[in-house]
């Protein structure tokens, strides 16, 4: 075999192979190949194999040592997310085990009473006091490496410290010690990453203090933890040679900001007609229910159409893991209470939706909010409705049918009548466009009436989403909200169309001012309450700009 045959066979057989190999295969490769001039087979290989970096990102943990990078790896044409941080050779691990060991004999931190920066200063001083003692003598930069890792493994979350401190990353998912850990990257989906635990030992102590943060127990007796990490995260996780083989576990990331409706223009997943329409509707109290498959942006859709709230209503909201940030001020935020039973039967002190609800409605709120409506306490939320309390939920409904049927059958059980105080479904979907998963309201629809004669409920879709290679919004222009509010406040139909207009003007200056906080975007819409004319006149100048 010629030299340049040679060449090419090597690159056919690097590019059905992962790159470390990639790597072992280049090494192998004749000296004559790697070296020789004018020959360039080497040099080509090595810029095919090359990962184009995309992203980096320095400066995570103890004096920022650790980084990240998103990288696109073409020889099997995926992302890859890959976390450094600094290793530590045997020395510098005996003397971290030691650190360890003396500060775990000296004190322990208590990770539920104390802020971050406080744990932070102590965990410091501590540590500076047992190397002072005990004559401590690091080589230059161990020190720092060393304090790397316990910081890293005492205050922060161990080796999923950096995906936890990367707000690019919507969900961590780890399905055993012998798989990387992958994550939801908002830019690049679903990648997978360079950290694993090392064995199934190590991966048990995490989800056990992964509950313990959150917490919650994690045991043979009770094996699944759905809790909520200190910043907010949900985490749901399962422990080793119970309900799953290994320990598993996944957290999904908490929004500081939450998306608003002019992120959802921006992204797609509504149009500026709809987003106008839903202000219009929510203002005048029309109950909505969000429906979906999971991590569809239902919670995220009913988080963003909330700030269309008036100010000034008062909003009690009910969820298993606080998940809705509001900008009102008038407003209580009620969690369920678990974790008092050691089985699955509810003891006088576990606090579920249900008991929620009906202390909810005791506090005369003109809005209910309720994360998720899975059981008896839907039947609440729809009385709530009937008598006057506009409403938001989210249910796990793919389509209008299953929907029904899951509010039809127990556990919830409910008449048909009741389904009509609700005014408007939402059905949220995420959907694979171009190899990108994008969210989109595939339709609104209103429930109009039940037909006596039929006993069937009948619906009006005054928005659809049309498909994935036309991927845009198309209006039926029939709407009985927009209708009734038209008769309410006794409009013609230019007129409807104006205050329409007016909020469609509202929210393209908001896209072009690219006001993105949840509580700016909140402040406008409180204002345009108030003062819409000052609002609407400033808005159409700097439009025109
Ligand atoms: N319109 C959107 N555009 C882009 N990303 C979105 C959108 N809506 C939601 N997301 C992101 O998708 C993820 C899931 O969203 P969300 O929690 O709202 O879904 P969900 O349907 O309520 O999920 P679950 O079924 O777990 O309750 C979040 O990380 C969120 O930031
Ligand atoms: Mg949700």
């Amino acid at each position: 075999m010629g030299l340049l045959e040679k060449a090419q066979q090597i690159k056919q057989d690097v590019f059905e192979k992962t790159r470390d190999s990639e790597i072992s295969i280049l090494k192998e490769m004749p000296k004559e190949i790697k070296s020789k001039k004018g020959v360039h087979p080497k040099i080509k290989i090595e810029k095919e194999l090359q990962k184009d970096l995309l992203d980096e990102r320095k400066g995570f943990g103890w004096k920022g040592l650790g980084s990240r990078r998103i990288a696109f790896d073409s020889s099997i044409n995926e992302y890859k997310y890959e976390v450094s941080e600094p290793v530590l050779d045997e020395g510098e691990l005996k003397t971290k085990n030691e650190l360890v060991r003396l500060f775990k004999m000296l004190a322990n931190i208590n990770v539920f009473d104390i802020e971050k920066e406080e744990k932070k200063k102590y965990l410091e001083e501590t540590l500076n006091q047992i190397v002072t003692d005990n004559d401590f003598k690091f080589k230059a930069g161990s020190k720092d490496k060393i304090f790397y890792h316990i910081f890293r493994d005492f205050i922060g979350y161990g080796r999923i410290d950096i995906l936890m401190g990367d707000e690019g990353i919507e969900d961590i998912s780890c399905d055993g010690h012998h798989v990387p850990i992958f994550i939801y990257h908002k830019k690049y989906d679903a990648i997978s990453t360079n950290v694993h635990f090392q064995d199934g030992d190590e991966l048990d102590s995490f989800v056990v203090r992964l509950s313990q943060i959150s917490g919650k127990q994690i045991s043979i007796y009770s094996p699944i933890v759905d809790g909520k990490l200190p910043d907010g995260s949900r985490l749901q996780t399962t422990l080793a040679k119970t309900v799953t083989k290994g320990s598993t576990f996944t957290i999904r990331r908490f929004r500081e900001n939450p998306l608003t409706p002019v992120d959802l223009i921006n992204f797609g997943s509504m149009s500026v007609d709809m987003a106008a329409y839903f202000w219009m509707a929510i203002e005048n109290g029309a109950s909505i229910l969000f429906c979906g498959g999971t991590a569809s942006g239902k919670t995220s859709a009913l988080n963003a159409l909330s700030l269309f709230i008036p100010a000034s209503h008062k909003i009690v909201s009910i969820e298993d893991t606080r998940e809705v940030s509001l900008p009102h001020k008038n407003w209580i935020a009620g969690t369920t209470r678990q974790g008092f039973s050691s089985d699955e039967s509810k003891t006088g002190k576990d606090i579920d939706m249900f008991d929620l609800i009906r202390a909810a409605l005791r506090q005369r709120p003109r809005v209910v909010i309720v994360g998720e409506v899975r059981g008896k306490e839907a039947y609440s939320l729809f009385q709530a409705m009937a008598t006057g309390h506009t409403s938001y939920a989210t249910v796990h409904a793919s389509t209008i049918h299953t929907l029904i049927q899951r509010l039809e059958n127990p556990p919830i059980s409910l008449p048909r009548a009741l389904l009509t105080s609700l005014d408007i479904i939402v059905f949220q979907n995420a959907i694979d466009i171009c190899g990108k998963t994008a969210r989109r309201m595939t339709s609104v629809t209103e429930v109009i009436k039940l037909d006596p004669d039929t006993n069937q409920l009948i619906f009006m879709e005054p928005f659809t989403w049309i498909s994935k290679t036309d991927d845009r919004f198309e209006s039926t222009g029939t709407s009985k909200i927009l209708n009734n509010i038209k008769l309410q406040n006794d409009w013609t139909d230019e007129q409807l169309k104006r205050e329409l207009d007016n909020r469609k003007l509202m929210l393209e200056w908001m896209r072009k001012k690219s006001i993105g906080n949840y509580k700016d975007v909140g402040k406008i819409i409180a204002d345009y309450h108030k003062y819409s004319d000052v609002l609407l006149k400033k808005a159409k100048e700097e439009m025109k700009k």
